[in-house]
């Protein structure tokens, strides 16, 4: 424990069945570190975006155990918690087709993905609160956009097929169906080709200047927040 902890601040929580003191208002993640964890399995971005870092965790007054990304979780007085191993299901290595994509196509590589029985656990479990099941069914009926769609927001850490019953893998088959529908049915990137147009009428160039001029201070001063 770090001597700048008071006691006032400090909670405890349980992991793995052991419980300790630390710091409230810091995340799961910042909490192992606090207790001599520095590296564990399954720590990447800090941000909420990698998917590395999924947990299962309980709080005292509510008996159904919740779902998360252990560097977006707070700790909270009396929570137990148990990091869940990385996704570990194989990703298909899937051949985007020479003709339009079916349902046929996405079947191909996920064919587990027609025995889905609409539990919801999924859904339940998903950090990012995804219609994860609504993707699967989107699936099963062909409706590939839709799919993709609903996975845009997916962070991969594959907390609905670890709950799956009958072993789908929705995360894997919401990426390939963003894969197919990105390479078969490209949308415009107009924002993207908005921001080429500012750089190339000369939008930027007194800030690219200043830049490779090695002084960052006008530049941090002007920093929009
Ligand atoms: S869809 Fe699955 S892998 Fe993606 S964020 Fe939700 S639970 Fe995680
Ligand atoms: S957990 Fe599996 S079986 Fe249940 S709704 Fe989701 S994909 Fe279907
Ligand atoms: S470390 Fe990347 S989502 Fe938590």
């Amino acid at each position: 424990m770090s001597h700048s902890d008071s006691q006032s601040s400090l909670i405890r929580i349980e992991v793995d069945g052991a419980e300790h003191p630390v710091p409230e208002g810091i995340t799961v993640i910042q909490a192992m570190w606090h207790l001599g964890r520095p590296t564990i399995h399954g720590v990447g971005c800090l941000g909420g975006v990698c998917g590395a870092c999924p947990i299962t965790y309980r709080l005292p007054d509510q008996p159904a155990s919740k779902t998360g990304l252990a560097c977006q979780t707070a700790v909270r007085e009396g929570m137990a918690i148990t990091f869940i191993p990385s996704d570990s299901s194989k990703k298909a290595i899937a051949l985007l087709p020479k003709e339009a994509p079916t349902q046929k196509t996405l079947f191909q590589y996920y064919p587990e993905t027609r025995r889905c029985t609409a539990c919801r656990a999924c859904t339940s479990v998903c950090p990012q609160e995804i219609d994860v099941m609504g993707g699967v069914r989107a699936a099963i009926n062909g409706e590939l956009a839709t799919v993709a769609e609903k996975f845009t927001t997916c962070v991969m850490c594959g907390l609905c097929a670890a709950v799956c019953e009958v072993q789908i893998k929705p995360h894997r088959v919401g990426m390939y169906a963003r894969r197919l529908t990105g390479a078969f049915y490209p949308k415009e990137a107009t924002s993207l080709l908005h921001r080429i147009e500012e750089v190339r009428s000369g939008k930027y160039d007194a800030e690219w200047r200043e830049l490779l001029s090695g002084d960052l201070s006008a530049l941090a001063h002007d920093r929009v927040m």
